[in-house]
């Protein structure tokens, strides 16, 4: 398989043109899902004649541990699996073993809307999954129905909690987008139901996202209004945060009820301290996820590249990154642009 690459452990970490390091990789294992988020897929405006990829299209799960290798001896640490719904990919925990065997990678995660999860939660955690975030937008049945696309039921994502927990998942993340009218006036009542689970309820700023979600700056609602909101009932305190460029801002209850965490991408960007490429399902390296379009890894590796040579192409790709669109989303007519959809690379 050519020739092994050193760790990255004491040499110096590579840096993009913003001096920021490589950590992060999100591996999109698969572009379906079994959802239709209004804000991610929506069934009436996403591209009819959109071809998902066929099995030949995405990378083999050999072909994923050996690219998750080379990007651990640049300096990964964590790899997240998202999708679409990455629940969807057969045999995932066979992926998660081979992945978990890589040296130098601390942190395996995963991004589900949950309705899967059940039939997998041990087996992932077997084969050495350490994370799972789960999205929960609102906990009221028709509301559920509606932002899922007409396509799962609250009740699911309950199942998924509990079997989670069950297989020792023991702290979960949960992701819930807000936009203004749709599901705001449900954050309190999530709130008062996850305080003090144990979980963690993260509220995030409805992003433009992808090409199809007509996104309007009026639909946002912003972190700071949401926290004052919350606060208003039950006072906050800031936590720090976990690890340099977390991408949430953590808060607890004053009263020890835990935590919750905001991701504010629109009203407080935090392109500054960016750490994450991101693989699609076809073998294409993004180095933002508001990216134009991708840099081709599938085509040199299905060519017989070298581990050295794909290496060094991922090497370059970051080296040369300059990405920071949510900073500069106001400030330049970012309006005509071609972004990457979110179902491609998963978040
Ligand atoms: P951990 O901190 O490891 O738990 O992961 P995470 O919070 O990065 O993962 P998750 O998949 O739950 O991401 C939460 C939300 O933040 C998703 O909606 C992502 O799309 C969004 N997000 C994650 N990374 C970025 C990023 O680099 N830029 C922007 N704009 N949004 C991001
Ligand atoms: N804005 C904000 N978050 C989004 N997600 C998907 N689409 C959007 C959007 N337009 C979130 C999902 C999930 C994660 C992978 O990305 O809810 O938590
Ligand atoms: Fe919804 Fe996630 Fe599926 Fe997008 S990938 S439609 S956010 S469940
Ligand atoms: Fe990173 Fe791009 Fe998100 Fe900024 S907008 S935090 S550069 S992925």
């Amino acid at each position: 398989m050519g020739t092994a690459i050193p760790l990255r452990i004491d040499t110096a970490p590579l840096l993009d043109r913003r001096r920021r390091a490589l950590t992060d990789l999100r591996i999109s294992v698969i572009d379906r899902c079994n959802f239709r988020c209004p804000y991610c897929m929506p069934e009436d405006s996403y591209p009819r004649d959109h071809r998902f990829l066929s099995k030949a299209q995405r990378l083999r799960f050999e072909e994923i541990e050996r690219l998750a290798r080379l990007f651990a001896g640049l300096g990964v640490r964590k790899l997240r699996l998202t999708g679409g719904e990455p629940l969807l990919r057969r045999e995932l925990p066979e992926l998660v073993r081979q992945l978990a065997a890589i040296e130098g990678v601390d942190d395996i995660a995963m991004t589900t809307n949950g309705s899967l999860l059940p039939n997998s939660a041990q087996a992932l955690r077997d084969a050495g999954l350490r994370r799972i975030t789960l999205s929960i937008d609102t906990l009221d049945a028709i509301a559920y129905r509606r932002l899922s696309g007409d396509r799962g039921e609250v009740g699911e994502v309950f199942a998924a909690i509990d079997a989670a927990t069950r297989a020792g998942f023991s702290s979960l993340k949960l992701n819930s987008v807000i936009m203004r009218g749709v599901n705001d006036a449900h954050v309190l009542d999530m709130v008062d139901h996850f305080r003090g689970s144990g979980h963690v309820l993260r509220f995030i700023e409805y992003m433009d996202v992808g090409t199809c979600n007509e996104w309007r700056q009026d639909l946002v609602v912003t972190s700071a209004e949401l926290r004052e909101r919350i606060a208003a009932r039950w006072p906050l305190r800031a936590l720090p945060a976990n690890y340099g460029g977390e991408v949430a801002q953590r808060w607890a209850f004053a009263d020890d009820g835990g935590e919750i965490g905001f991701i504010s991408s629109v009203s407080e960007p935090f392109c500054g301290d960016c750490s994450r490429a991101r693989l699609s399902a076809d073998g294409r390296l993004y180095t933002c996820l508001f990216s134009n379009d991708g840099h081709d890894l599938l085509g040199p590796l299905r060519a017989g590249a070298s581990d050295a040579e794909l290496s060094a192409l991922i090497a370059a790709v970051w080296s040369s990154r300059d990405d920071r669109y949510s900073e500069i989303r106001g400030s330049t007519d970012t309006s005509q642009r071609r972004h990457v959809e979110m179902y491609e690379i998963g978040g």
